[in-house]
């Protein structure tokens, strides 16, 4: 009796023995696939294709970075370091929207050839970002000069996307390509349909799968939307738009603009102030709709001249509203001017912090 018991308590134990050992090769095989997933996000990347509300859901919360960092010049003048981008990562962002002036400090010769060492920094720049799980845009920020010069820059223009196309061609879904920030003045929505078309076929030649943003004319104007021609059967795209609306609020005292001279101008969030925005949007979304392509907002931002609780009230309103209509975002921006991020004091500007990504 106690022999079969016994037995029979060992053949139990051998057969639970088997079941715990199927299972931890089950978690093992698991953790080891998911590590290799990860891994080869980073590592040994090539893009899948991801569905453009997908990755627009993916892109969520996120932050401009490095179009003003003296980094562009030379590495060892850099202002942001490798823990930023983990600061970036641990605070509740998902996305880094990186600004390139190809076009400046050398960058590309006489025959509009870029340099190893600007491609150099924007690997570590990239790498940086994958290797903290945020998603990257590349943003090329020439709109001043595109604005000036369209047709004189166009060459340009394209033979350096061909490059930066050729060079990302195989990293992984998570890098994304934006065609041009900002197209405005000189490259009206005439041209700049043009020159997206042609962009669009350059950057595809060699990334068919990826997804790129692209914005309307006028600054990246809602109001533009309807001048925006994409190519129809492209589906593997975002459409971006930028908000600074009230600009004789959000850009009080910017040297750069002609509402350089007036400051104190608040944002209280009166009921009148919020539906100017929540009309904006809606007409974005509306456009959206209509077209079946996912929203970006790109850049929003009061400039540091304004009070603090009116920029921390409007920044809180307008990404929230931005997230009602399930729009991807990206501040403007980490450092220089508008900052998120304070690096000579290594903290972080909390009451524009909390707006973006409200704590708890
Ligand atoms: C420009 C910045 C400017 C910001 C807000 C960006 O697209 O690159 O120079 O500060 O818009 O005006």
């Amino acid at each position: 009796m106690y022999d079969r018991r016994h037995n029979m308590m060992s053949k139990k134990g051998l057969q639970l023995n088997l079941v715990c050992i199927i299972f931890l090769a089950a978690i093992i095989a698991v953790l080891y696939l998911n590590s290799g997933q990860i891994f080869a996000a980073v590592k040994s990347p090539s893009p899948k294709g991801v569905e453009p509300f997908e990755q627009n859901k993916r892109l969520g919360r996120g932050v401009n970075i490095i179009g003003y960092d003296p980094l562009w010049r030379s590495r060892s003048k850099a202002r942001i370091q490798s823990e930023h981008f983990k600061l970036i990562k641990e605070a509740g962002f998902s996305n880094v929207r990186i600004n390139l002036h190809p076009f400046q400090y050398g960058n590309a010769d006489e025959n509009n050839k870029l340099s190893e060492t600007w491609f150099q920094t924007l690997d570590w720049a990239i790498e940086q970002a994958l290797s903290n799980n945020l998603m990257v845009i590349l943003d090329f920020h020439e709109f001043n000069a595109m604005a000036r010069d369209p047709l004189g820059k166009k060459a340009r223009f394209l033979a350096i996307w061909k490059q930066i196309a050729e060079r990302y061609k195989d990293y992984p879904d998570e890098v994304i390509f934006e065609i041009l920030n900002e197209p405005n003045r000189e490259l009206t929505p005439e041209l700049w349909n043009g020159f997206l078309v042609e962009a669009l076929a350059v950057i595809r030649e060699k990334n068919p799968l990826r997804t790129v943003i692209i914005g309307p004319a006028n600054w990246n104007n809602i109001n533009y939307l309807e001048k925006l021609e994409i190519p129809e059967n492209d589906r593997r795209i975002i459409v971006t738009i930028h908000y600074y609306s009230p600009m004789e609020f959000t850009h009080q005292g910017a040297g750069w603009t002609s509402y350089k001279d007036k400051v104190g101008v608040q944002w209280n969030g009166t009921s009148e102030e919020q539906q100017a925005i929540i009309r904006d949007f809606d007409k974005a979304q509306a456009w959206a709709k209509k077209h079946n392509r996912p929203i970006s907002l790109g850049e929003f931002g009061a400039y540091d001249k304004a009070d603090m609780p009116s920029r921390a009230r409007y920044t809180s309103f307008v990404v929230r509203q931005a997230e009602k209509m399930g729009w991807s975002w990206a501040y403007w921006q980490f450092d220089s001017d508008f900052i998120v991020y304070d690096i000579p004091n290594k903290k972080w500007v909390e009451p524009i912090r909390d707006a973006l990504i409200p704590p708890g």
